[in-house]
């Protein structure tokens, strides 16, 4: 048997495609994954290209790869950066065998068998392919559900990396999820750039279903027990999907809910289509319905044009809606994006700064908010065992929680744990 080795970087639909790439290669071309790059025959990055720096890593790592690897080895460059370096990064880095770009994974056995294998098709619509499939954790599935993004916000990459957004037929997804259950997950994890616009593009006349309505047929599946999805869009969060959210059981209550910037002039110029008081006005609106859910974003600084005032508006928020988890960014100027050529691109050291008191804003409203979670009780789903030692696994609201014991047969079930000691981004607890 073959040995395999790959590097997952970016977000949960690489790690998803990495599940895709190692399981086609596993069922169809009998290689068997190595966690030592040194021993594998076949060495993969699954690349991201969301920021430059990650575009970075790549070549630096092919280096590194370069040199360590076993003679007669092969090297592919998979992904994002794939996708829109394409031919480009075997010009650079001549070493590489083959380019398989994000949309283009159901090619992989072909890739690794045909020398300086170049496949970058964005418009390849893989959403009816139905993958091998091997599941990185036995409690929890990442099943796709779209692919691809229209939204072009003027920053982004990604409408040039994935290409335009199609949904997945729902009886693949389906299928998918009752194989996994089947074989022992709990939770389901959907995954999509857009998921709460699923059911608006589609090639082929499919059965009429929008997100709410996929929600609702998921959680009647037996043996789902938890539903989490990522990223859903501030603008399709209407009312019929705030209502299932709140009022079905299985879906786990934390809404990611992307902001970006709380400036109404650069939600403008991102091209986001809602405005600082809109995006408060959804939020108050799902806290309403549902007063235990916790709502985590993203967040970009530094964007062109963003002002003092701008900034201000954007820790504005964070002060009104009380996030729980923010990724924080500084503006990254993408190829193929209409923001890199804006006037007004803002100084390193002062998004820089901006960064810094954002992060400080945060973990200031973590420090309050975590300690009134002393001596409660929540529901835990345990589905991971760290390196310490701890088994940990996540509240339905989205905190990590870790168990101080080791009594593996927790693992895989869900418990009541009554918290005992509570830090800035997660929590101790025992069995209740
Ligand atoms: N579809 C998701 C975003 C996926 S990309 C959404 O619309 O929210 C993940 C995050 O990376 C984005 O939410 C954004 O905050 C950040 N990001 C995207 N492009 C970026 C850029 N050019 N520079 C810095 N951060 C960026
Ligand atoms: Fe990028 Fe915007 Fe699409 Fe998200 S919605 S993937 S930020 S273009
Ligand atoms: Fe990166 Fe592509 Fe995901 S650019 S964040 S791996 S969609």
């Amino acid at each position: 048997m073959k040995k395999m080795y790959i590097q997952t970087l970016g977000c949960a639909m690489n790690t998803k495609d990495t599940e895709h790439i190692l399981a086609e290669l596993n069922q169809k071309e009998n290689y068997k994954q190595t966690d030592d790059p040194k021993d594998a025959d076949l060495i993969m990055i699954n690349t991201c290209s969301i920021r430059e720096k990650p575009v970075q890593k790549l070549f630096s790592e092919i280096g590194v790869y370069k040199k360590i690897r076993k003679e007669g080895s092969k090297l592919g460059v998979c992904g994002c950066t794939a996708s829109h370096l394409g031919q480009d990064i075997i010009k650079r880095a001549p070493i590489v065998d083959f380019v398989l770009g994000a949309r283009n994974v159901s090619k992989i056995t072909e890739a690794i068998k045909t020398p300086k294998f170049v496949a970058v098709d964005i418009t390849n619509d893989e959403s009816e392919y139905e993958f091998a499939t091997n599941n990185s954790s036995p409690y929890k599935a990442y099943v796709n559900i779209s692919s691809g993004c229209d939204k072009r916000c003027t920053y982004c990459i990604v409408p040039n990396t994935r290409g335009v957004e199609i949904s997945i037929p729902p009886q693949i997804i389906i299928n998918e999820i009752k194989s996994s259950v089947a074989n022992g997950a709990k939770e389901i994890f959907l995954l999509g750039q857009n998921v709460n616009n699923y059911g608006q593009f589609t090639n082929k006349e499919l059965p009429k279903m929008d997100f709410t309505d996929l929600l609702k047929t998921i959680s009647e599946i037996d043996g789902v027990e938890r539903i989490r999805f990522t990223s859903p869009h501030p603008l399709h969060m209407g009312e019929k999907f705030l209502q299932e959210f709140a009022n079905n059981p299985k879906i786990a209550k934390n809404m990611h809910m992307p902001l970006q910037s709380g400036s109404t002039s650069l939600l403008k110029s991102m091209k986001r289509g809602y405005s600082k008081e809109w995006f408060i006005k959804v939020a108050s609106r799902l806290k309403e319905l549902c007063p235990e859910a916790t709502i985590s974003t993203d967040i970009i600084v530094g964007f062109p044009g963003e002002s003092d005032a701008d900034f201000e508006d954007s820790l504005d928020v964070i002060r009104q809606v009380g996030f729980s988890q923010i990724f924080s960014f500084k503006y990254s100027p993408r190829p193929h994006t209409p923001a890199q050529d804006f006037e007004d691109q803002v100084p390193n050291e002062l998004a820089s700064a901006r960064l810094l008191k954002l992060q400080n804003l945060h973990k200031e409203m973590l420090d309050e908010l975590m300690p009134t979670k002393l001596n409660s009780t929540c529901k835990v789903y345990f589905d991971q065992l760290k390196s310490d030692g701890y088994i940990a696994g996540r509240t339905d609201d989205n905190f990590l929680v870790k168990l101080k014991c080791s009594d593996d047969s927790v693992l895989g079930t869900i418990r009541d744990v009554k918290i005992i000691e509570t830090k800035r981004m997660d929590m101790v607890g025992e069995l209740a």
